[in-house]
């Protein structure tokens, strides 16, 4: 294919991939496979990388790739980003609908929208493509979340011109709620504290930090949404009407829930609250009210605004979901992952409709912060479908009866000393064998991650515990096929792949047995780094805690839950019971310095390491690493989205690699 073939063909393959991300993404309503889509998408891939001088930003293929930054840069609004008045009386709201129709002539409507629970955000399409991205920030200055936003898959990056729309505006500034539906949110959390990180607090939280992190990497692995909902400056063409504009923006490509409406009086503004008021736990994200916003702009206009938020919309709350009761007394739950949670037995209370009986305390350190004592009267609030949790103590109800708490020094189930970390206030049961985790650690154990032992997973391991057949991780390898034959619902057959897994599996590598070990804070990353540093189990086993944070990326917690893992007994025998069924560690790639004298520069975003990961590599296998490529550079290690030193590497006759081969490099050195 010549370069004009290659121009069109590229340009044909982006408007298709367009319109299905938007059929996708947008409509969720899908004309074609996954597969189909699949090869419009690699087919483009493969002629851009022929091409890379082709590739634009708005291409479908750019969504990551952008290198990390030390700091979000800041923009500011063209027109202020105000905020919203908020009301949570019906009176207040009928009194809001009197002020509105006192300044209209004749008949008032109103887009009614549920109150998204997220973080707004403004972006600017320039020409039809997304330029900018910002926080709201202080309603005027926010911050540069560009190439994070960027990574969201409905977010468009070019919009689309519909048949029925009018001309997409040379300058459009959308204004909506970026969020994570509350069903990803509970699978992020689950999967972090498999991998003993802490968990995000609720939906909004953990989408305002994916937002604004500097990695837009990171961004790119967590699920968020965004919907538009209103526009900041516009040229090129006039809406009349909020209606108008939430009809028009899905035409263009933009997500619009689809839960919004014009209401043309009070009865049916007051109904529309109670529906959504009532479906909210039904709802895929979390909502606080319902928004309405004078249709008419014209009317908007002669209402106007006050300093901070506009005459002609309000946020009309639903009520919260709290409510005040008893605390009877303080128990301590161990989790699958082995943390110490206290909690709070209640007197029961309903909260929008569910009794609630017990309330998370968190920590030792928000027992003290609130000063929660046992017998206290607490308001207690019901978040979404997260535990419900004590927001605070209510010190008038004290009769004097009340009693301090602190949390034991020995897990409650198996008696083990607790291990607390430096500047956590999170503890927990380093027992590996601590009969309230070993359910949860078999599953992480045999996880994908892990050892990755197929059809061993929720279900059998809950089994396994329950018919008292493992009560070690190690007893896993002991099982016999009539044991696994005894089974509820389990055939011959599938004992004996469950066996052969089990065998199979002892073939593995130190990251992966490390993982499995399930040490808190130990994820698949930080267990790479660990093989790759000291080598050997022996050697990570006993190295010293000042060994470990010399590690760039090992701070002193991280050092100290590895050390505490291995300085228990239990632990280290749960280890060599398991080296003695078998199992054995594959070499990943030795550490021998064959990279002797020879430079590396790197450029653009490589996806299976970072930047500092990879110098490392480079460097203790004898390499250097440089910043810019010269007559000396010997390879440059090309990633996603590179940069000017690519064209000069290749003016220079240098060298490149891409990341694969850069693999390979390693692996066979
Ligand atoms: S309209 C001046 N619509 O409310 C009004 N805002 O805006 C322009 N919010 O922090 C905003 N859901 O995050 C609008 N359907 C919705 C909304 C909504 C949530 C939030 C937004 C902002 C606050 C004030």
């Amino acid at each position: 294919m010549n370069k004009p073939e290659a121009q069109k063909r590229i340009e044909e393959l982006r408007e298709q991939i367009r319109y299905h991300n938007y059929r996708y993404y947008v409509l969720d309503d899908p004309v074609i496979s996954d597969a189909e889509y699949d090869q419009l998408f690699n087919e483009l891939l493969e002629l851009e990388q022929h091409s890379p001088q082709l590739v634009t930003t708005d291409s479908p293929t750019q969504r990551v790739g952008a290198p990390p930054r030390d700091e979000l840069g800041t923009v500011a609004h063209s027109t202020p980003m105000l905020s919203l008045q908020s009301i949570y009386e019906e009176e207040d709201f009928l009194h809001f609908l009197d002020t509105v129709a006192q300044e209209a002539q004749g008949p008032v409507s109103f887009v009614a929208e549920p109150k998204y629970d997220g973080l707004a955000v403004e972006l600017v399409y320039v020409g039809g493509v997304l330029q900018v991205a910002a926080t709201r920030g202080d309603g005027f200055v926010g911050e540069d979340i560009t190439d994070n936003v960027r990574t969201i898959t409905s977010v468009p990056l070019r919009l689309i011109q519909s048949e029925d729309a009018p001309p997409v505006p040379g300058l459009l500034e959308l204004r909506g709620e970026i969020f994570m539906p509350v069903a990803d949110f509970r699978e992020l959390n689950r999967q972090r504290e498999a991998d003993g990180q802490p968990p995000f607090a609720n939906p909004r939280n953990a989408a305002a930090g994916a937002v604004r992190q500097l990695d837009s990497a990171i961004t790119a692995s967590r699920p968020l949404d965004m919907y538009g909902y209103a526009l900041g400056r516009v040229e090129g063409y006039q809406f009349a009407s909020e209606w108008e504009v939430i009809q028009t923006l899905p035409k263009w490509g933009i997500k619009i829930d689809q839960r919004n409406a014009l209401c043309t009086s009070a009865s049916e503004c007051l109904e529309y609250y109670q529906q959504l008021a009532h479906r909210r736990d039904e709802l895929p994200y979390e909502i606080d009210g319902v928004v309405f916003k004078v249709n008419d702009f014209g009317l908007q206009e002669a209402l106007g605004v006050r300093t901070r938020s506009p005459r002609w919309a309000v946020a009309y709350k639903f009520a919260g979901r709290q409510a005040t009761t008893r605390i009877e007394e303080i128990t301590v739950s161990v989790g699958r992952t082995g943390v110490l949670t206290p909690v709070a037995l209640l007197q029961p209370v309903p909260i929008g409709g569910v009794r609630i009986s017990r309330a998370s305390l968190h920590n030792q350190d928000e027992i003290d912060r609130k000063d929660v004592r046992i017998g206290d009267t607490v308001l207690v609030e019901r978040a979404g479908d997260v535990i419900p949790y004590v927001v605070k103590v209510i010190p008038e109800q004290r009769d004097g009866t009340q009693q301090k708490f602190r949390l034991p020094d020995n897990c409650p189930v198996c008696g083990t000393t607790v291990a607390r970390s430096e500047g956590d206030p999170i503890i927990r049961c380093p027992n590996i064998d601590c009969p309230a985790q070993i359910e949860g650690r078999i599953q992480h154990f045999a996880s994908r991650q892990g050892l990755d032992i197929d059809g061993l997973g929720e279900k059998l391991a809950a089994q396994l515990v329950r018919t008292g057949l493992v009560k070690h991780l190690p007893d896993l390898y002991d099982l016999t096929k009539e044991q696994l034959a005894g089974l509820e619902r389990m055939a011959d057959k599938s004992a004996q792949n469950l066996l052969d897994a089990l065998q199979a599996s002892k073939q593995t590598t130190l990251p992966r047995f490390l993982y499995a070990l399930g040490i808190f804070q130990v994820g698949e990353h930080i267990a790479r780094l660990l093989a790759d540093h000291f080598g050997s189990l022996a050697a990570i086993m006993a190295v010293s805690h000042e060994e470990l944070v010399a590690i760039h990326e090992i701070g002193p917690e991280i050092a100290s839950s590895i050390r505490q893992f291995f300085d228990e007994p239990r632990n280290r025998r749960v280890v060599q019971a398991l080296l003695q069924r078998g199992i054995r560690f594959e070499q990943m790639w030795s550490t021998t310095p064959t990279l002797e004298g020879l430079c590396f520069v790197f450029t653009g975003a490589l996806t299976e390491f970072s930047r500092d990961e990879a110098s490392r590599l480079v460097e203790q296998r004898g390499g250097r690493v440089t910043s810019s490529v010269s007559g000396n550079t010997d390879y440059l290690v090309v990633g996603e989205d590179p940069g000017s030193k690519y064209d000069k590497a290749r003016q220079l006759g240098v060298e490149t690699l891409d990341e694969e081969g850069f693999k390979e490099l390693l692996e066979g050195a």
